[in-house]
């Protein structure tokens, strides 16, 4: 595990950026898991300027994001679909063809999780997924829990999460209960992981993630057993843990 602790927001941002424009460059049709939030966003904004500069282009790569909500349609403000076109691809060279997002308007759920695994598997594998943490651990929309899951999966959101997304949605009751997320085998699998976290908000779950048992009661804690994880923390974030 490789922990850089950045000095603030904007230097978590680039550094994380960084990581991912050196292997784009270094390996041809890279394949890029995604997360939404507010975390990625400063490093989509350094990742779209290194691509408006030209030093950095899309073309060849393909990503498959974490997840979606469940029957929140495509154009919808708060659809991860939206988020991700808004945030990033929009204002990138990339084929509209090679960007993957779970489909939560799927009439049939489970057979879009086998899908969508098969597509990962058809282009042979992430070589980056990019993380964010929950302030409960969750990763992807993989929540606190008496096991890890799987594969690609329906879940059903905690109250700790629904709450911490509604400032997005305006109110509690508007927040889709349900979700479909990459699950802990399919985050496992991929070559490379790079969680980012910023703030004092996230200290807690980084401490516990980092240095705490591993356990599906701490999703994020499983990534200790990853061969191949580089976490990036500002000051705040990291500011609980011991070994840094
Ligand atoms: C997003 C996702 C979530 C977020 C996490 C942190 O696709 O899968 O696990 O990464 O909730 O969100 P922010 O960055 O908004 O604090």
């Amino acid at each position: 595990m490789k922990i850089v602790v950045a000095k603030n927001y904007e230097e978590l941002s680039l550094q994380a950026a960084n990581k991912v424009a050196d292997i784009v460059k270094s390996k041809q049709d890279v394949v890029l898991g995604l997360p939404t939030g507010s975390t990625p966003l400063g490093m989509y904004k350094d990742l779209i300027d290194m691509n408006k500069e030209g030093k950095l282009s899309f073309k060849d790569v393909t990503t498959f994001n974490l997840d979606e909500y469940e029957s929140l349609p495509k154009e919808d403000e708060n659809s991860y679909y939206r988020f991700m076109w808004d945030n990033f691809f929009s204002h990138i060279d990339i084929d509209r063809q090679r960007t993957n997002i779970p489909n939560g308007m799927a009439s049939n759920v489970e057979e879009e999780c086998k899908d969508y695994e098969r597509r990962i598997e058809d282009v042979g594998g992430i070589d980056l997924m990019v993380l964010g943490i929950g302030n409960n651990g969750h990763i992807g929309f993989n929540e606190p829990s008496s096991y890890f899951a799987g594969a690609t999966h329906r879940v059903k959101l905690h109250e700790n999460t629904i709450e911490a997304n509604s400032r997005f949605f305006g109110s509690l009751d508007k927040v889709p209960k349900h979700a479909v997320t990459m699950g802990i085998k399919s985050i496992m699998q991929c070559r490379s992981v790079m969680i980012l976290a910023s703030g004092k908000g996230k200290a807690d779950a980084i401490k516990k993630a980092l240095e705490g048992p591993i356990t599906p009661e701490l999703p994020a804690s499983v990534l200790q057993l990853h061969r191949d994880l580089t976490v990036i923390v500002d000051e705040e974030a990291a500011s609980l843990l011991e070994k840094r």
